[in-house]
């Protein structure tokens, strides 16, 4: 009778597809939204195949000689298999083989990927901070360009080109369903991009150990028809809206006396600090902390007050503000659109 741990395996094992089917909608690189995502996605079924019927052979191989051995270990006659033909093909022809078989696929989708069919309009500076991402459109005009943090829209079916950079230690950047990882590396400046054939909102992670909240650098690429992209640029790239009731104006006064000015910009206030995110249109992103929580006015206020609750390690501190003053704040906060 098998007891409850020793089934367990067994049943983990069964379990194992429900699990992935459940995963199902996580940026696995494995579910393609783009023309290089899919090279790549190809390329690792390829090498998923090739791994396993790799195993097979060798496993068979291995379980054959087992086998027959132990019909014959009684007799002292039987010399062991000595087949240097058979060692010479299946221990180095057909592993270099497979190998350059592996190394030519590699290259053909390293080329594949490497640049877009056609030069792209856009272009963005992504620079990798601990533990977010700063944003920065570029434009052939200053007043064009804008910053904004942990969120890239792009317009679909277009390619977008990134220049990758790094304000402090090593970062990766990945969006597993729109294209391969690159490194975001102190000093140097990485030339990248991106392109999304489907419209949707694709989940993108820092893929290079970087610090305690690693796990907490994630960011958003959102894949939108040309006029609602140009018309979220024409948004990003004004400034912030001026105050217009008691409470939000008071709500900008109580930012500018806070800590909070130190580190943040609002482009059109005075609040110039360069060490957190630009919250110009801060009311209008996804997320907050680099996809610690949902952007909520609830949220905010427990990010404010406690960010070290969500994010340990971070450099946002508490914000220590009376019941009033913190009202007026996420008031303020939300006409951040
Ligand atoms: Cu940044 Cu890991």
């Amino acid at each position: 009778m098998p007891t409850d741990s020793s089934r367990s395996p067994l049943a983990a094992a069964l379990l194992l597809p429900l699990v992935a089917a459940a995963c199902a909608h996580a940026p696995s690189p494995m579910l393609p939204a783009s023309e290089p995502a899919a090279h790549l996605a190809t390329l690792g079924w390829w090498l998923i195949g090739v791994a396993t019927l790799v195993f097979l052979v060798v496993l068979f191989m291995l379980l054959v000689p087992l086998r027959e051995r132990r019909h014959t270990i009684d007799r002292a006659d039987v010399a062991p298999p000595h087949n240097e033909r058979l060692i010479l093909i299946a221990g180095a022809l057909v592993p270099a083989i497979i190998l350059i078989g592996v190394y030519i696929g590699t290259l053909q989708t390293l080329n594949a990927t490497a640049t877009p069919a056609v030069r792209p309009k856009y272009m963005i500076e992504v620079t990798g901070h601990q533990w977010w991402w700063e944003i920065h459109y570029v434009s052939a005009d200053s007043s064009g360009e804008f910053t904004t943090a942990n969120e890239i829209h792009i317009p679909v079916g277009e390619p977008v080109a990134l220049r990758v950079a790094s304000g402090d230690v090593a970062h990766s950047f990945w969006v597993p369903q729109l294209q391969g990882k690159i490194d975001a590396i102190p000093g140097q400046t990485n030339s990248f991009w991106i392109r999304a054939d489907k419209v949707g909102t694709y989940r993108g992670e820092c893929a290079e150990y970087c610090g305690t909240q690693h796990a907490h650098m994630a960011m958003a690429v959102v894949a939108e028809p040309m006029d609602k992209f140009q018309e979220w640029m024409r948004t990003q790239r004004a400034p912030a809206p001026e105050p217009t009731d008691s409470l939000s104006t008071r709500g900008l006064a109580v930012f500018k006396s806070a800590p909070c000015v130190l580190c943040h910009t609002i482009r059109g206030t005075d609040a110039g600090g360069r060490m957190g995110p630009d919250l110009t249109h801060i009311a209008t992103r996804l997320t907050l902390g680099a996809g610690a929580v949902d952007n909520t006015p609830g949220t905010m206020a427990g990010w404010i007050a406690n960010a070290q609750a969500f994010k340990p390690g971070s450099d946002m501190p508490q914000i220590q503000l009376d019941g009033k003053s913190m009202s007026a704040l996420l008031a303020y906060l939300e006409t951040l659109r």
